[in-house]
């Protein structure tokens, strides 16, 4: 039987302790020792985005660490993100408002990158290019992007609620 290790790790607000083998991914620990089956896996090789999480603020791919190196972190995933009462967040909001996902196997990765932007981004306007750029480390087989794009730069580009109608700017 392989060594075990003690991680202890705060998860949407939640400390959550456990002694788990060293190899064992933090996407793993999420989905199956959390059940916080939101967190999606894809690729495994930190390619597609559907893994990513915040951890400490800031994205990274789940599937790319192992959980052992988030002992002693600060976990968000997707389940952390609408308000406890069950409003979702004006991202996920403008997601659905504009067409921004179908599957959804993307989405909530997506979602952790565009929280990390707003948060980077301090309420300044974001051009669809830069967004597209930010976007780049997300694979969605089913949308086309558009709607995606047009959720995020209804949100970031001043309109809170996410219903605001976009004009595309140049860039
Ligand atoms: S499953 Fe982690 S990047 Fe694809
Ligand atoms: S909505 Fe299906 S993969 Fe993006």
């Amino acid at each position: 039987m392989s060594e075990r290790i003690a991680l202890r790790m705060v998860v949407n607000g939640v400390v959550h302790s456990a002694e788990v083998e060293p190899r064992l991914s933090l996407a793993d620990f999420l989905r199956e020792h959390l059940r916080l089956t939101g967190t999606h896996i894809g690729c495994e090789h930190g390619v597609c985005g559907a893994c990513t999480i915040l951890c400490d603020g800031a994205t990274a791919r789940s599937c790319l660490m192992f959980a052992v190196q988030a002992d002693g972190h600060d976990i968000t995933t997707i389940e952390g993100v609408a308000s406890p009462d069950g409003v979702l967040h004006p991202l996920q909001s403008s997601l659905s408002t504009h067409h921004g996902l179908q599957c959804g196997y993307c989405t909530p990765g997506v979602v952790m990158t565009l929280l990390e932007l707003q948060r980077e981004r301090c309420g300044a306007a974001i051009t669809e290019a830069e967004l597209r750029r930010a976007l780049a480390g997300h694979l969605c087989r089913c949308t086309g992007y558009q709607g995606m794009v047009d959720a995020a730069l209804a949100v970031l580009n001043g309109d809170p609620s996410g219903h605001q109608s976009i004009s595309r700017g140049a860039g």
